[in-house]
């Protein structure tokens, strides 16, 4: 009868052992062993026993989640279960946002006290500006973001309370509310432009944008396409399970840290160019490729493994990120009010070219969510340096939902990740006088190419 189990055999000692498989609710997704039961193959009693070594975790569930689901192979998202592409067209951010949080759809008295709650959460201490006005004026804004979430963590003692949840409810909408309005501080301080502070009147997205573009007017009023474009764009990049930075979230969490400090971390993480900073290296990377024409020649680099085509490629997804193609419909929409950004035409070729090459489509290399989003944001008016910022935004939800599932889990503890030694062996220190000249330290493992 068929077990669910494998049975192991040590060539060493000719010991054999039955591991026991467990599943996620597909069976053919997610079936995993303990790396703990391991440790039972020794070769004798003083054998630490068989660890797994998986650089990067390719292979390894570091936690059971009941947030985010996604089939690379077949290009689907869902959030609590719900498709990415029914919450993109029927759901608000804010409503998403609670999904992901609380996992359940909020009915319309839940719905009307969260966006309340975090309406009236949006406003930050004064002094934070004395942080922000401490930076010079070309200081990227995922920096002060990063620096002034982490900050909000000494204006906010009670939330070190991470085991109780009210305290955990109150951090949250102070988060979720707040997010936007640091970002929008470290732009208009990139601008020398007066701070402008939130309207409650306003949407979610309707008063991000109106804190970052109200110059004199009375009240400004947000375009209604471009407003619902990026609360739809809030919707993509809400969480995507267990990713570098909801990574970094977990592991910071894991220590029992502050969720403001977690989310300052998790952010430092997004920030990367191989992960939320991509989109603003695809901008950069279109706007050097510079014509249409000139593409074949950048994908002829590429091949040549000088460079990266960014905004391509995914670890999980190994066929085309469906938010990239919610994106891209996007795109249209906005384009309609803002004019169409000539870096698209040159990124659709980009794109056209990758999915019929057979260096691309061996490597399973798709457009992912950064690939058309900073083509949109641009067009919006925003700076490409404003890009992982707005990728940060909507993925606090994501990152406070992940932390507090790691808080709830009773099988995590503090994130301590073993190590397969491959350094030198006992030594004896030596004087100064008697080292020989040019004789260097360990040699550290050369990176690969
Ligand atoms: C995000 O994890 C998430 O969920 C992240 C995210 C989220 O919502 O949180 O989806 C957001 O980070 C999207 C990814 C944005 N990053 C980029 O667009 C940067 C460009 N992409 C890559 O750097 C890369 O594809 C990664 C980092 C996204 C994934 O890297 P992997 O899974 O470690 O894959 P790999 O680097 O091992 O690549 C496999 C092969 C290699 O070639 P060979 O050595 O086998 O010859 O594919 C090549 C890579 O060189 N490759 C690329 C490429 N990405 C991978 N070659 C050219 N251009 C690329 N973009």
């Amino acid at each position: 009868m068929a077990k669910d189990s494998i049975t192991l055999i040590d060539n060493r000692t000719g010991k054999s052992y039955e591991i026991a498989i467990s599943y996620g609710i597909y069976p053919l997704d997610g079936a995993a062993i303990r790396a703990s039961d391991l440790r039972q193959v020794k070769v004798s009693e003083d054998d630490f026993g068989l660890m797994s070594y998986d650089p990067a975790f390719m292979n390894t569930a570091s936690c059971q989640s009941r947030i985010t689901f996604i089939d690379g192979d077949k290009g689907i998202l869902r959030y609590r279960g719900y498709p990415i592409e029914e919450l993109a067209e029927r759901s608000t951010y804010l409503e998403t946002a609670y999904l992901v949080l609380y996992g359940e759809l909020p009915t319309q008295a839940q719905l009307d006290k969260w966006v309340h709650d975090i309406t009236y959460h949006t406003i930050i201490h004064e002094n934070i500006k004395k942080f922000m006005d401490g930076f010079h004026y070309d200081a990227h804004p995922m920096g002060m973001l990063v620096s002034t979430v982490a900050a909000l963590s000494t204006f906010y003692t009670d939330a070190k309370h991470i085991f109780d949840a009210e305290s955990r409810k109150t951090q949250t909408y102070r988060l979720v509310g707040k997010m936007p309005t640091l970002a929008a501080f470290a732009y208009r301080h990139s601008l020398g432009r007066p701070y402008a502070y939130p309207d409650n009147d306003l949407s979610y997205t309707g008063n991000f944008l109106n804190m970052l573009f109200k110059m004199t007017e009375v009240k400004y009023k947000p375009d209604p396409i471009l407003e619902k474009a990026l609360d739809v764009l809030f919707i993509l990049h809400a969480d995507h399970e267990q990713n570098c930075g909801t990574n970094a979230m977990r592991c910071v969490g894991s220590s029992q840290a502050d969720p403001y400090c977690a989310v300052a971390a998790a952010a430092a993480a997004l920030y990367g160019p191989l992960h939320g900073g991509a989109n603003e290296a695809v901008l950069r990377m279109l706007g050097e490729i510079g014509s249409k024409s000139k593409v074949p020649e950048f994908v002829k680099k590429v091949k040549a493994g000088e460079g990266k085509l960014m905004g391509f490629g995914h670890r999980v997804y190994k066929n085309y990120d469906p938010r990239a193609k919610i994106i891209k419909r996007i795109a249209d929409e906005v384009f309609e009010v803002t004019g169409k950004n000539p870096l698209l035409d040159i990124a659709i070729e980009l794109e056209r070219i990758a999915l019929e090459d057979e260096y691309f489509i061996k490597r399973k290399l798709y457009p992912n969510v950064d690939f058309y989003s900073g083509i949109i944001y641009q067009a919006m008016g925003f700076p490409v340096e404003m890009f992982p910022v707005l990728f940060a935004i909507p993925r606090t939800s994501g990152w406070i939902a992940q932390w507090e599932e790691l808080l709830l889990d009773g099988e995590q503890k503090i994130s301590r990740p073993r190590q397969v030694y491959l350094g030198e062996d006992t030594r004896t220190y030596i004087g100064i006088e008697q080292r020989e000249t040019g004789k260097t330290g360990p040699t550290s493992p050369k990176r690969a190419a």
